[in-house]
């Protein structure tokens, strides 16, 4: 590795020089292949059944550091859940273009067909805790680290197109009003309580998604039959640096599938576990979920005329205004090695972009630029955690960041600034590196919301309509089953109102 750079490659511990297990007489086990176990200082274990003692029945000393080593460790082998989405399953797969958008970006996993690039793909539930059932009444995440030759792109998207608020200030209080209530502590991984309808209630901008919500989609059969949405607009910059918006959508192959609601409450009972488990089986016997990835695309211009704001993400745009492209696929074909490693230290965010793609306005985007690399600072402990494999890049990269908690690499040289002089191999930008659109935004400073994004009825009603009758009922069954939970009448009687506004028949 050359001298002060950072590359992609990973310190391998313990060094080449001393593989563990059979550097040496001591840790070569006598006529067996497993190697032998060792302190994490790599010292050879005689005992890991009894604890060092003063005589068979006397106290345990403090000298024993083999125990102190293990308890140690034990204790301190939970970390903080995710503060949303703590439940997940996730899998590695690769993505494959099949039809270039070359002429509307320089993102090469956007431009180079056939290609497959790694991915790795986390489902989850919002509400719940980290040991909470699969299958609740829920949106689910859809979380996508594609590894590209330009650096890691992360699609955070979930399997509803919209979302409940238009403005990241109001982030925190939709989630401190979902999870369980703060003095009783439940319900766990659920919505029919008080605290989430007395602010659904006098959010009306949420219910567009509370139609989604209440529908089928969000009691999916199976993590393979659901689709995943980018929700917000993004841009796409070509190399002449024009702009066109995308919105992103993954289409599974399996159709898009769902319980109804006696069923998953008996699937709940039954196994806590259903879709990791359905996930985990259908990957092991080899028949691989897979989905499509189609965009819309739309300039400036058109989206001035659309009915709505594209930028306010309480709005899909219809596929009758914008249709859907197929673009590329999405195959899932091996599970983790080890659930903590991978699944649980995966860090999603979606500010993670290669040159070419870039972000829009939309205010709940913009806040979600923030807060990912924040939280994970606290959940994974430092600075350092794009080194655990899982995060890390597959090509090359290089900076002078240095030092923090947990660095795994040993930069060398004396350079860790820029400019410098001293050193030949030290990193340097580039022009073809990562550029923002130069869009001209103007306008008076102010904690202001748009008057375009003030319609919070069109599109639920919309939403509403295009369902089959069924579908109608199981939605209508699944708001009288939430409001018989809540307690406070004028919250249920604040709720019907909204809804009267959306049809009459609710
Ligand atoms: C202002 C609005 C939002 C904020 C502040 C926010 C914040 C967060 C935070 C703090 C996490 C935990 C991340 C971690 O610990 O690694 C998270 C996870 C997640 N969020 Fe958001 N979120 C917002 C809106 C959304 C929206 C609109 C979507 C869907 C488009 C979404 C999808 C996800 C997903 C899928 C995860 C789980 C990622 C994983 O699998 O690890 N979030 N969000």
């Amino acid at each position: 590795m050359a001298a002060s750079k950072q590359t992609g490659k990973r310190a391998t511990t313990p060094p080449e020089s001393h593989p563990r297990g059979n550097g040496d007489e001591l840790h070569q086990q006598a006529g067996g292949s497993h190697p032998v176990m060792t302190t994490d200082q790599g010292i050879p274990v005689a005992d890991n059944q009894n604890s060092l003692r003063q005589g068979p029945r006397g106290p345990t000393l403090l000298e024993d550091f083999i125990l102190r080593e293990k308890i140690t460790h034990f204790d301190h082998e939970r970390i903080p859940e995710r503060i949303v989405h703590a439940r997940g399953s996730a899998a590695h797969g690769y993505f494959e273009l099949t039809r270039s958008l070359a002429a509307h970006t320089r993102a090469r996993i956007l431009t180079e067909v056939g290609v497959k690039t790694p991915v790795f793909t986390r489902f989850s539930t919002v509400a719940g805790g980290a040991g909470s059932v699969d299958t609740p009444r829920d949106v689910r995440g859809f979380a996508v680290k594609f590894y590209t030759r330009e650096g890691n792109w992360d699609l955070v998207g979930n399997n509803i197109p919209v979302f409940f608020i238009q403005d990241a200030m109001k982030f925190p209080d939709l989630v401190h009003a979902v999870k369980m209530e703060p003095d009783r502590a439940f319900p766990q991984a659920a919505s029919a309580h008080d605290t989430f309808w007395d602010f659904i209630s006098l959010m009306p901008e949420s219910m567009h998604m509370i139609m989604w919500a209440m529908s089928d989609r969000a009691i999916p059969r199976s993590l393979r039959m659901i689709e995943g949405f980018g929700v917000h607009s993004f841009r796409l910059l070509n190399e002449a640096g024009e702009s066109t918006f995308v919105k992103f959508h993954w289409r599974p192959k399996l159709g898009i599938q769902s319980t109804v609601w006696d069923e998953a409450l008996k699937l709940q009972s039954a196994d806590n576990d259903f879709h990791r488990r359905d996930l985990f089986e259908a990957i092991q016997r080899g028949d691989f979920p897979e989905w499509e990835l189609a965009v819309q695309l739309f300039t400036e211009e058109e989206a001035d005329a659309f009915p709505f704001d594209h930028l306010d993400p309480t709005k899909i745009i219809p596929e009758s205004l914008v249709p859907l492209q197929v673009i590329g696929r999405m195959v899932l074909d091996r599970w983790p090695d080890n659930f903590f490693a991978e699944t649980e230290q995966v860090a999603f965010c979606p500010a993670n972009v290669p040159p070419g793609i870039d972000f829009s306005n939309d205010p709940l985007l913009q806040g979600r630029l923030f807060s990912y690399l924040d939280t994970q600072l606290l959940r994974l402990g430092g600075p350092n955690f794009h080194q655990i494999p899982v995060n890390a890049p597959k090509c090359p990269f290089a900076n002078h960041q240095r030092d923090g908690h947990m660095q795994m690499q040993v930069p060398k040289g004396r350079v860790a600034y820029d400019p410098s002089s001293l050193q030949e191999d030290s990193p340097r930008e580039t022009p073809a590196g990562f550029r923002s659109h130069a869009s001209a935004d103007d306008g008076r400073k102010g904690r202001t919301r748009a008057e375009s994004f003030a319609d919070h009825y069109s599109q639920a009603r919309m939403f509403f309509r295009s369902l089959e009758t069924p579908e109608q009922a199981h939605l209508a069954s699944a708001l009288v089953f939430e409001l018989s939970k809540v307690e406070t009448l004028k919250v249920r009687v604040r709720t019907v109102s909204h809804l009267r506004n959306i049809d009459d028949s609710l």
